[in-house]
């Protein structure tokens, strides 16, 4: 991996505040690993706490909306989320499409957004397994990009795309290592086709049932740049686990 090597957690609807002490243990853990850029995603209510709580951990959230304020009850915009100490956001994560709708459009409006806010993103893309079996995965994954990588002025350089296969997610299933290395070089493709030389500096990341006893191999497969964590990133000795093997 030529680029350093970026390892994030999110936390999905999990965590209270006494989390925040599993948090401060993973920031130690990312103390010793300086070559690893580590971050945690908790949810909105923890955004503010673990910030402060943390020095070496970057914190984002999990989602944004497209707009700056106004009356979207229950929504919390990227201009919210970097005052309360985030530094990236995640946008298009598999289960915010599928639960709540979201399109491309949709998602590359927010991603937009949190860029035009000094925010980094992390965008999601992966297919479904009926995507997979009838051999749609690549062609998915790349209307998908298409539709919603943000294309604004310098948008690469803050910019990580997550590739995480719906099926793999939380359910200890994996693709194989070159399944997963011919995706992500599908992926760099497009990405040096839409950014030009700019692309090259995008990590991707593989996100889908990563843990402490697979992550290695993972880390090792064509264009993986790091890892999107969700179940095992939850407590610190699975997740420093998964820093250190990517170290
Ligand atoms: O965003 C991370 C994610 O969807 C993967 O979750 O629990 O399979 O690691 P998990």
């Amino acid at each position: 991996m030529a680029l350093r090597p970026y390892i994030v957690g999110n936390w999905k609807m999990n965590g209270l505040r006494a989390t925040l002490a599993e948090a401060r243990q993973i920031d130690r853990a990312a103390a010793r690993y300086p070559a690893v850029e580590v971050g945690i995603a908790p949810p909105f209510t923890l955004v503010h706490a673990m910030a402060e709580a943390t020095q070496e951990l970057r914190v984002g959230g999990q989602d944004c909306h497209a707009k700056v304020s106004g009356a979207f009850t229950g929504d919390v915009s990227a201009a919210m989320l970097k005052d309360a100490g985030a530094m990236f956001v995640i946008v298009g994560h598999s289960e915010r499409r599928a639960m709540y709708a979201e399109s491309d459009s949709d998602v590359q409006a927010k991603a937009d957004a949190a860029l035009i806010e000094g925010l980094s993103v992390i965008l999601c893309v992966g297919e479904t397994e009926a995507q997979r079996d009838a051999g749609e995965a690549e062609a998915v994954v790349s209307a998908q990009l298409v539709g919603s990588l943000p294309r604004g002025e310098g948008a690469a350089a803050r910019l990580a795309v997550a590739y995480e296969p719906v099926w793999a997610i939380g359910t200890g299933r994996v693709p194989s290592v070159d399944d997963v290395g011919a995706m992500h070089r599908a992926i760099r493709a497009q990405l040096l086709a839409i950014y030009g030389e700019e692309g090259a500096g995008v990590r991707i990341l593989y996100g889908g049932s990563v843990n402490a006893g697979n992550a290695a191999e993972l880390l090792r497969a064509d264009e993986v740049g790091g890892a999107l964590v969700g179940g095992a990133s939850l407590t610190a000795e699975s997740f420093a686990a998964i820093i250190h093997a990517s170290a």
